[in-house]
């Protein structure tokens, strides 16, 4: 691993201890039931009924969305390079009595640490930044896809990621960072953590890519998948400064914005049978 993808890692292991005990993922209503199933509307409906099939979650990080997939009747294999992320959705696996198989491993080099082929391969919600090479992305999606089966992914919108998001106002889109993908990564001092702003993380430095829409598309359909959709929504699912909260807990811009942006997206895409 390269010193950006090292400390992204560091970094993801401070987070995950911060995350387990924040209010954001909530862990307490997972266990007891009260929020079983941590996946958005759009997604279950785009999905539709996992029940007896394999789904192997790429970037998983603690576990929760795996392990609602498990619940929900998959056969899930999650995955993260985060050893602290690992260890923790393995254990709440046990604790939960939820069947699950947990992999730490570097999305790049999955096809050398996992076997087998999955019916669905699923990836959400903040994924695509911490990744350099989306040709690479795309390549180890679709190893694991299933002829037949498919891969679903949602995440921020690219278009989303090019305006500042600290220290701007709701409503003040300031351009600031490159739409297509660039070699170098984009670095960042950490000052807490999405889902506790207020958590401390002195020394943690993130690093970050973005990716065009096009190019996160094109990597796709190069690496032998067909989308089947592209949906666009007006929301992000969490909080961002030039945005502002609705009531259903999205961050959206702020009423009397003049014209509309896309900020988050869902996409499916097939692999098809050989000779199809
Ligand atoms: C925002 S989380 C996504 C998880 C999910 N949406 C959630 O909220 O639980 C991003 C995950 O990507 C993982 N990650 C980042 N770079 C990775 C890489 N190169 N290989 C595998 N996992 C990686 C991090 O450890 C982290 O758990």
């Amino acid at each position: 691993m390269d010193d950006a993808l090292l400390a992204n890692r560091e970094l993801w292991d401070a987070w995950t201890k911060i995350h387990v005990g924040s209010a954001f993922y909530d862990l307490a209503s997972f266990r007891n039931g009260e929020r079983a199933i941590r996946l958005a509307d759009y997604e279950l409906d785009e999905i539709g009924n996992v029940e007896g099939k394999s789904l192997l979650h790429l970037q998983c990080h603690f576990g929760l969305d795996t392990l609602s997939w498990a619940r929900l009747g998959a056969t899930v294999t999650g995955v993260d390079f985060s050893p602290e992320g690992i260890a923790t959705a393995t254990a709440l696996a046990a604790e939960l009595h939820i069947p699950a198989t947990f992999v730490e491993a570097n999305l790049y080099d999955l096809p050398n640490e996992l076997d087998g082929q999955f019916d669905v391969v699923y990836t959400s919600r903040g994924v695509l930044g911490w990744l350099a090479d989306i040709v690479g992305w795309a390549t180890t999606v679709a190893h694991f896809v299933k002829p037949a089966g498919f891969f679903y992914v949602t995440e921020i919108h690219p278009v989303a990621q090019v305006f500042e998001n600290e220290g701007v106002t709701a409503g003040e889109l300031r351009l600031s960072y490159p739409y297509w993908s660039h070699p170098a990564p984009l670095r960042f001092e950490v000052h807490g953590s999405y889902a506790d702003p207020t958590a401390p993380t002195e020394g943690l430095v993130e690093h970050g890519w973005d990716h065009s829409l096009g190019e996160i598309v094109s990597a796709l359909i190069d690496a032998g998948l067909r989308i089947d959709f592209l949906h666009e929504f007006d929301f992000v699912e969490w909080p961002v400064d030039f945005l502002v909260e609705s009531p259903d807990g999205r961050w959206r811009l702020p009423a009397g914005t003049p014209g509309q942006l896309p900020l988050f997206f869902s996409l499916k895409a097939t692999k098809p049978l050989a000779g199809a």
